[in-house]
């Protein structure tokens, strides 16, 4: 097992250790390349009286150690949460994100550009058949033309998202024409599901910063992006994408794939049941927001914690492709 040590903060007479710890497992998979496994991340309060005073001055993260004779005794929070005890999702404050802070191996499984009359459905069984809760970011002409897909989407409790009425590049169009295009979509989703869907996918992950605010304050869209692309569009051969998902998913992130791909699901078991084997547990986006904003809000409020809840808000880079293949995301 290795630990990575992500921040430490000094609160309250005592050092506040966040780690992930990973723990290596074999390759599940058989034709997925090595994987490193699963980490866990750990929070740690040492009582600064236990504290070797050798670490006074680490990469100038500790600074001088105040005397305590009543120190409080070591907590130790393991803060993987059991999936019943999700917490529940609320309106988020971020605006764009590719993926998640969380303690925990959660995951969000999304899938873009159905709903497909006969792959989505087919995708719907093999989830409910392993109890797991995806995320599906819908073309709005396409809920209209299968209202019923989308509506069973819902109703066995995935999470419903919008990805715009026939899939343009958003980014090269006017406020007023990505305003009539969302909102169309918006309503095809109500029609069919009774749900206002609280997230946005654009097409391509193509939209610019200025979008992403505009869309956040008048609909108060989370831009949901991703962190792993499965590349499903590109390449038929199933393996391909698992390998790509196997290789590149880690706690908190958000993977992207295709429900409209009949290879895509042709080859979602296997993914599935080797994700689930590595120790992966699966949220909507909106739980895995949740999750984060729980991790934060037990953070210890110093300067230093602070630091860490930016970068968590912040997110990693957004990804944004200008690629214009058609199929693609
Ligand atoms: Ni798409």
């Amino acid at each position: 097992m290795k630990l990575f040590i992500a921040s430490l903060v000094f609160a309250a007479s005592a050092l506040h250790c966040m780690a992930q710890a990973i723990t290596p497992l074999p390759d599940l998979t058989g034709d997925a390349p090595p994987f490193e496994a699963v980490a866990t991340n750990i929070v740690v309060a040492v009582p600064a009286a236990s504290i070797s005073t050798n670490l006074l001055g680490i990469g100038g993260v500790v600074g001088p150690l105040p005397a305590t004779t009543n120190a409080p005794q070591p907590v130790v929070s393991d803060v993987n949460l059991h999936e019943a005890n999700l917490p529940k999702p609320t309106s988020s404050s971020r605006v764009c994100f590719s993926s998640c802070h969380v303690s925990g191996p959660y995951i969000a499984l999304t899938f873009d550009d159905g709903p497909h009359p006969e792959n989505t459905v087919r995708l719907l069984k093999m989830l409910k058949e392993r109890g797991i809760k995806a995320t599906f970011f819908c073309v709005g002409q396409r809920v209209a033309d299968h209202p019923s897909v989308a509506k069973r989407i819902v109703e066995e409790g995935h999470e419903i998202g919008n990805h715009s009425w026939s899939h343009k590049v958003l980014s090269a169009m006017t406020d007023a024409a990505v305003a009539r295009d969302l909102e169309r979509t918006d309503e095809a989703i109500r029609k069919a599901t009774g749900v206002s869907p609280k997230l946005m996918r654009p097409p391509y992950g193509a939209f610019t910063d200025r979008q992403r605010d505009w869309a956040h304050r008048k609909w108060g869209y989370s831009i949901t992006l991703w962190d792993v692309d499965s590349q499903d569009w590109r390449n038929p051969v199933a393996s391909y994408a698992r390998s790509r998902i196997l290789q590149g998913t880690g706690p908190g992130s958000i993977v992207l794939s295709h429900d409209i791909h009949k290879s895509t699901v042709d080859g979602m078991p296997k993914t599935l049941d080797a994700l689930k084997a590595k120790g992966f547990k699966f949220v909507t986006v909106s739980q895995l927001l949740a999750l984060e904003q729980e991790m934060l809000s037990k953070l210890p409020a110093t300067p230093g914690a602070q630091s860490y809840a930016d970068r968590a808000t912040k997110g990693r880079p957004a990804k944004v492709s200008t690629k214009s293949t058609a199929q693609a995301r």
